[in-house]
Formats: C-alpha cells, sequence, structure tokens
C-alpha cells in the first residue's frame, strides 16, 4: 500500500507560491495537489492552464491534478505537455468516463477518477475500474478548502479496498477534503493510500510544513 501525502495548494499563499512549494522540493511520497476549478462544475474558481504551466516548469515534485470543471478534456487536451504525474476528472461532469480516461492515458502516466460525497462506490463500473490508476473520493463537497470531513467517507474507501483485493484491480485510492492528523490514521486504516491536504498545512508556518506532512503518513 502506497503512503502518499499531497498538500493542495488551493490553500497557500498566491502571491508567492513558488516559495511555499519550496519547502518541499526533494521529498520522496508526495504529490503537489492542484485543484482547478471552472465556476461552473463547482460554484468557486481558482486557478487555470497558464498558471498551472508556470508551476509546473519550477516544481520538481510530481503535480497532481484535480479537474473540477464541466469539460475535463479541455484540459486534459490542454495540459498534457506540463509533466504532470496525475490528472483526475469527475465521474459526474461527463457521459463517457471510460472513453475519456482512456484517452488520457496517452499523455499521463496516471489517471483518476473522482466521485462527490453523495457519489456512490456503485456508480463506478468494473470497467472504469479496471482503466483508472486512482480513485479520488472527495470527503467534502468540492469547491472550497476548510471544510469538516464527511464521515461516510470511511465506508467508501474500505469497500474500495475490499473490491481491489477481490477483484484484483491496481488503482490507488486518494481522499480530498477535511484532512489533518486526527482522521489521517483511520483513513489509512480503511485504505487510503494517498491523503490530500490544504488547509491543514498550509494554515500554518511554512518551517511546519514538512512535519505535518509526516504526521499525515
Ligand atoms: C476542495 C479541494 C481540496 C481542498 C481541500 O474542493 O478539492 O483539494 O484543497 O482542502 P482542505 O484540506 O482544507 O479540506
Ligand atoms: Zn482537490
Amino acid at each position: 500500500m502506497l503512503n502518499l501525502v499531497s498538500p493542495s495548494i488551493l490553500s497557500c499563499d498566491f502571491m508567492n507560491i513558488q516559495s511555499d512549494l519550496a519547502p518541499f522540493e526533494g521529498e520522496s511520497n508526495l504529490w503537489m495537489h492542484l485543484d482547478i476549478m471552472d465556476g461552473h462544475f463547482v460554484p468557486n474558481l481558482t486557478f487555470g492552464i497558464p498558471i498551472i504551466n508556470q508551476i509546473a516548469k519550477v516544481c520538481s515534485v510530481p503535480l497532481d491534478a484535480h479537474l473540477m470543471v464541466s469539460n475535463p478534456k479541455f484540459h486534459i487536451e490542454e495540459m498534457k505537455d506540463f509533466g504532470l504525474t496525475n490528472i483526475t476528472f469527475h465521474l459526474e461532469a461527463v457521459e463517457k468516463a471510460i472513453e475519456l480516461a482512456q484517452f488520457a492515458k496517452q499523455f499521463y502516466p496516471s489517471v483518476g477518477i473522482s466521485i462527490k460525497p453523495n457519489t456512490e462506490i456503485d456508480e463506478l463500473s468494473d470497467e472504469l475500474l479496471r482503466t483508472v490508476d486512482l480513485i479520488l473520493i472527495m470527503s467534502v463537497e468540492p469547491g472550497f478548502g476548510g471544510q469538516s470531513f464527511i464521515e461516510n467517507s470511511y465506508e467508501k474507501i474500505y469497500k474500495l479496498h475490499e473490491l481491489r483485493k477481490t477483484k484484483g484491480y491496481t488503482y490507488q485510492i486518494q481522499v480530498d477534503g477535511g484532512v489533518s492528523d486526527t482522521n489521517a490514521k483511520k483513513l489509512r486504516e480503511h485504505g487510503a493510500d494517498n491523503l490530500v491536504a490544504g488547509s491543514y498545512i498550509f494554515k500554518k508556518d511554512k518551517a511546519e510544513y514538512l512535519n505535518l506532512v509526516k504526521s499525515l503518513r
């Protein structure tokens, strides 16, 4: 089982992104999580393609894009040469998730599918579970940092973990929203491989970032 942490830059200091990312350089088992919102799939708006392009040029940590957009194919195509490690889109945003995942796999080492808190695991087909490299369980409604963890997420994570064992799927399980040192251990015990954390990490002093990452492992 993996033991990854993905700091979400949604909570970083946007006036100083590069220096806020510096403490993570050279750290292993770490991805930087980039939340792309379009003000349509979710009400909020963050950053888009030009900013991701700039970040990719200066950041040596593997980059993980979380697309909270209504037309993920556009971003998948536009960012295909940026060297991103993983790209995740939402099941709720598309009609043919398997086709889009297969398309994205031509360009990205890892492709993920995400589901919102009210979407059930059963809505992920066997073929989709076989196709993707990562399942992202949203443990808050997507759109904003700093929300409270939704407790029924444990059950979904465990279900995916069990399915993986019985059916031989190879996806990693990532969890995003309300993650902190108070629930990290329990999340790992339920099968989570990759914990995304925004406000838990970036709302503290920069000197603390790596210790906070370690507390989630
Ligand atoms: C929310 C984003 C998250 C967000 C998590 O829609 O997908 O990645 O940054 O923030 P916290 O860790 O503060 O809940
Ligand atoms: Zn996210």
